[in-house]
């Protein structure tokens, strides 16, 4: 049985692109609430509850991350950089999981996985860290041997590993290479004694082959279940997707 993580983080990009300025508003017309619609994921099916608070707040708040952390009943997986500020901010939320991401201002989502081979020293203090709090640590990162032997290296208990290459690459001539790549990366991450994740680009039709790479434990899914939503309302879209992924 995969697991199914809701992003929520588009939820809140369109509530910022009407109400940027009601800051710490909820309620009322502010809309849409992104921690409604994880309770409504959850109410579906979803197995955990992923959100990313950006170093510029470009979607979720603090407030966002502080009502989440009351109101999950699954698993609230906080996705943050490895800096400072976001290492202080999970030790007092204490979500169950955070997932460290890079992060670059100029991107619109996140882009590329994270070099834990070129920088072991600052994320191995972020994963201890973590540890040291009880809150489980996944490093999001591209599915290239020297990254999942980096993240083993320094005693990363989880991976989650990028599949947005692949899924760029889904109707062109890389797409086999692509799903090769992930399911070679998941395996050496399971044999390095890693727990395995996937997330970024994941949707309704790619999932067919998503769900077959190995080892997989949970998918953070966000942008697909968020527009599939549209049409159908979230319990619906959460629950076809968690259909596809254990048919
Ligand atoms: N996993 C991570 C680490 C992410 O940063 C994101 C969002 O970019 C996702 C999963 C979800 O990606 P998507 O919205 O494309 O499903």
């Amino acid at each position: 049985m995969i697991l199914l993580g809701v992003n929520i983080d588009h939820c809140a990009t369109l509530r910022q692109a009407r109400y940027r300025d009601a800051a710490g508003a909820e309620g009322g017309a502010v809309e849409p609430d992104p921690v409604l619609l994880a309770e409504r994921s959850e109410r579906a099916g979803a197995d955990g509850i992923t959100a990313h608070l950006r170093e510029d707040r470009r979607h979720i708040q603090d407030r966002d991350v502080w009502r989440l952390r009351e109101s999950v009943r699954t698993r609230l997986n906080l996705e943050m950089a490895c800096t400072r500020e976001m290492v202080d901010l999970a030790l007092k939320v204490k979500p169950q999981a955070v997932c460290i991401v890079p992060e670059n201002r100029t991107e619109v989502t996140t882009e590329g996985g994270l070099d834990v081979a070129g920088g072991r020293e600052k994320v191995a203090a972020c994963v201890a860290a973590m540890s040291a709090a009880g809150i489980e640590a996944s490093l999001f990162i591209d599915p290239d041997d020297a990254q999942i032997d980096a993240a083993a290296g320094i005693g990363a208990p989880v991976v989650e590993l990028h599949t947005g290459a692949y899924a760029h690459a889904c109707g062109t001539p890389r797409q086999a290479a692509e799903l090769r790549r992930l399911t070679l990366g998941a395996a050496r991450a399971h044999a390095l004694g890693l727990k395995v994740n996937a997330g970024h680009g994941i949707n309704y039709v790619n999932i067919a082959e998503v769900r077959a790479v190995p080892h997989l434990h949970e998918l953070n899914i966000g942008h697909s279940i968020l527009s599939r939503a549209l049409f159908t309302g979230i319990e619906e879209a959460v629950r076809e997707m968690r259909a596809r992924m254990n048919p």
